[in-house]
């Protein structure tokens, strides 16, 4: 069965785009593994888009590019299955891929069929040229039931980026996880943007269906496809705490055989990861602080044993004193208890003393806490 948390891999698209091949997916894989990212919760290996010919076979079928996948994906399912992790693939909703590639508009039920046989684990499943007579809604829900009765657990990850108000309709399709934003890109100002795209969606998340904000830049540094400018690790250090305390899928989008020290320490950060999989899948929220701007967000989560995920994120260009009250978390201070707890990436540790949290947080940078709520 697939399990209800937001899921965990890497994919090829952010870095490597159209320049995909059975090494570099196997290699890949293996570097999951050798890098230790598998045992910190990572286990999805997912081909993006332009692995197929540009033509289906006489029986109407997908064929995988055989210049780049020489063995077909049966075998690089079975390679990547037998690391112990699981395969994921690419296909669209409209009439074509989004590097216009075949799509499976109209041959959900024989591709969702091919894939099963192909030992596929998630099917990630792209809005590019979606006819203007079709409905959207119709298109998922068509491919939602063709995985259900493929005969294979497939996880369904819908990616039509919020497209013609997808969050009222994408729970009714048996989408897993669904893409609430448009592409990111390995810039600062795109990871500050999809961040404050969620403000008014994060109802729309959760168990069921989680609220994918994109695959992950971290440790990209301007490498790559979507590269561009880069950010620096503080900024990727917000990134992914931003990612996990808003419970999104966490898909590794940097070229994991070339990561370096930083880059390995932010994606592993295993207080972070415990955070994005809780078990008690409630869902985040967000607040802004009494007389600010947008741009300083605190970023809260309930977890399973009591305690509180809490996070400053300052995405202004300044420092800012941040601050958030014990009573605004559900602590108030006639309960006799106060709340306690360590900053994940310095492991500092923090007191709401006075019944207030409060940190000065440099500017692109962020505080992040898992409070317990302790006797005082
Ligand atoms: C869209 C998606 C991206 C990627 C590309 C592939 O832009 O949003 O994540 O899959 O298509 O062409």
């Amino acid at each position: 069965m697939i399990k209800n948390v937001p899921p965990m891999g890497w994919n090829t698209w952010n870095t490597f785009a159209e320049n995909i091949n059975e090494e570099l997916i196997l290699s890949s894989a293996e570097a999951i593994v050798s890098t230790g990212l598998k045992d910190a919760g990572y286990e999805y290996v997912v081909i993006d888009d332009c692995w197929a010919l540009r033509e289906r076979d006489e029986n109407g079928r997908l064929v995988p590019d055989p210049a780049k996948f020489p063995h077909g994906m049966k075998y690089v399912a079975d390679r990547i299955h037998a690391m112990g992790l699981k395969f994921g693939m690419y296909s669209c909703a409209g009439l074509m891929t989004c590097a216009s590639y075949p799509s499976s508009y109209n041959r959900e039920f024989l591709d969702a069929e091919t894939f099963a046989s192909w030992g596929v684990d998630f099917l990630k499943y792209d809005y590019c040229f979606k006819p203007l007579t079709a409905d959207g809604a119709g298109l998922y829900r068509r491919m939602g039931l063709a995985l259900a009765g493929c005969g294979r657990d497939i996880l369904f990850s819908a990616c039509s980026w919020g497209a013609d108000n997808t969050h009222e309709w994408i729970g009714s399709t048996g989408a897993n996880m669904w893409r609430s934003t448009g592409d990111i890109t390995d810039t600062w100002e795109s990871v500050k943007d999809l961040i404050k795209k969620q403000y008014g969606i994060l109802p729309f998340g959760g168990v069921g269906c989680f609220n994918d904000m994109d695959m992950l830049v971290v440790g990209m540094h301007g490498r790559g496809h979507v590269g561009l400018k880069g950010c620096t690790d503080g900024e990727y250090r917000l990134h992914f705490a931003a990612w996990c305390l808003l419970a999104s899928p966490l898909m590794i989008g940097c070229d994991i055989r070339n990561m370096d020290e930083a880059t390995s320490r932010t994606l592993k950060n295993a207080d972070l990861i415990a955070i994005q999989q809780d078990a008690r899948g409630a869902r985040p929220y967000i607040r802004k602080m009494w007389g600010t701007e947008e741009d300083l967000p605190v970023i809260i989560r309930q977890l399973a044993d009591g305690d509180i995920a809490f996070g400053f994120f300052n995405l202004s260009d300044g420092p800012a004193n941040m601050w958030y009250t014990a009573d605004d978390l559900g602590v108030p201070e006639i309960s006799g208890k106060v709340l306690i707890g360590k900053e994940l990436y310095t492991g500092e540790e923090v007191r709401a003393a006075c019944g207030v949290l409060s940190a000065l947080v440099p500017p692109h940078s962020c505080k992040v806490y898992r409070l317990r709520v302790v006797n005082k």
